[in-house]
């Protein structure tokens, strides 16, 4: 029998945007256009990938409503979306706080919103993931490591500890915005104080974790692409890869209405019927039926 998998996601689309700025005056980040479809589509895809379809989404009062507004109950792709206000940014690991109820006695795997994973063998390293019962974060290596929490190596080869932006980074590898928990994070997350600049630190959580010698570090290798999109680089960068590989292969990346179809969530009449719904490439693309996508 196939297991179960008892565990519900996060996805945090609040936040400052102030690397953004000018461009999040006015709007929330996770709502800008990565080539053609909004950033969120990209860590909602990752979840449904890792077939998770109970979601909360958690934004800022000014525009929850915007994400309620694009993607509803979450019915028409065949998972069901929550929402809950984060009244200000005041950290990764406040979703836990703002997510309690929600997660009830569930396990939770909590996503960034600016995050993007693509590439091959992800579908099963998620859903491997997803199933297990291991608490785990993924780390990436990148040439600018100090840009984020950046993972300690020690001799044997194990995470010894995370620390946040370094000035002297003790490895290339950064970790990732996907977090996989057991149920025990709600109460862990109480542990945590705030940090000198007001935030619940997702880098404190996985630093009680590890010292509980109970947090799984694995490194994505380079067939997978982690793109973050929190600058106007990375944010144009991460266009121009998605406009690339779909122009190439004339199949979308991270397309929840076609991950929906291949999870069997939803039906080719369904898929299709969304499909004629876009007059443009967008829709064709969608159009495209293929198993091995
Ligand atoms: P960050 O990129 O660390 O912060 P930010 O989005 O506010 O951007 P900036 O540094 O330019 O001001 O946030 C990572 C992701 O988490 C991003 O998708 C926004 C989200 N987030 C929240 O939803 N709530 C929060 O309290 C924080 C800190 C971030």
């Amino acid at each position: 029998m196939k297991k179960k998998i008892d565990r519900c996601g996060i996805i945090l689309a609040g936040g400052s945007g102030t690397r953004l700025a000018p461009i999040t005056q006015s709007i929330s980040k996770q709502l800008l256009p990565v080539y053609n479809k909004p950033m969120i589509y990209y860590p909602l895809s990752t979840l449904m990938t890792a077939k998770i379809r109970n979601i909360l989404i958690i934004s800022d009062p000014k525009n929850i409503n915007l994400y309620k507004d694009l993607l509803g109950n979450g019915k028409h792709i065949g998972i069901k979306l929550n929402y809950k206000v984060q009244k200000k940014p005041r950290g990764l690991s406040e979703a836990f706080v703002l997510g309690k109820k929600f997660i009830g006695n569930r396990k939770v795997v909590l996503i960034l919103g600016d995050n993007i994973f693509y590439g091959d063998n992800l579908k099963e390293k998620l859903i491997k993931a997803a199933s297990s019962n291991e608490n785990i974060i993924f780390g990436y290596r990148v040439k600018d490591p100090q840009r984020y929490g950046v993972a300690k190596i020690n001799k044997k080869g194990r995470l010894e500890s995370i620390i946040e932006k370094p000035k002297i980074s003790p490895s290339n590898i950064a970790i990732t915005g996907m977090y996989f928990y057991n149920n025990d994070v709600v109460k862990k997350v109480t542990e945590l104080k705030y940090s000198k600049r007001g935030e619940l630190e997702i880098t404190d959580l996985n630093n009680i974790y590890i010292k509980n010698n109970n947090l799984n570090l694995y490194t994505l290798g380079s067939e997978t692409a982690w793109l973050d999109t929190g600058t106007f680089q990375s944010l144009s960068d991460a266009s121009m890869f998605v406009m690339a590989i779909e122009n190439r292969t004339g199949k979308l990346v991270s397309s929840p209405e076609k991950i929906s179809y291949l999870n069997k969530w939803i039906n080719k009449k369904q898929l299709l019927s969304i499909a004629k719904s876009y007059k443009n490439d967008y829709g064709e693309k969608l159009n495209i039926i293929d198993e091995n996508y």
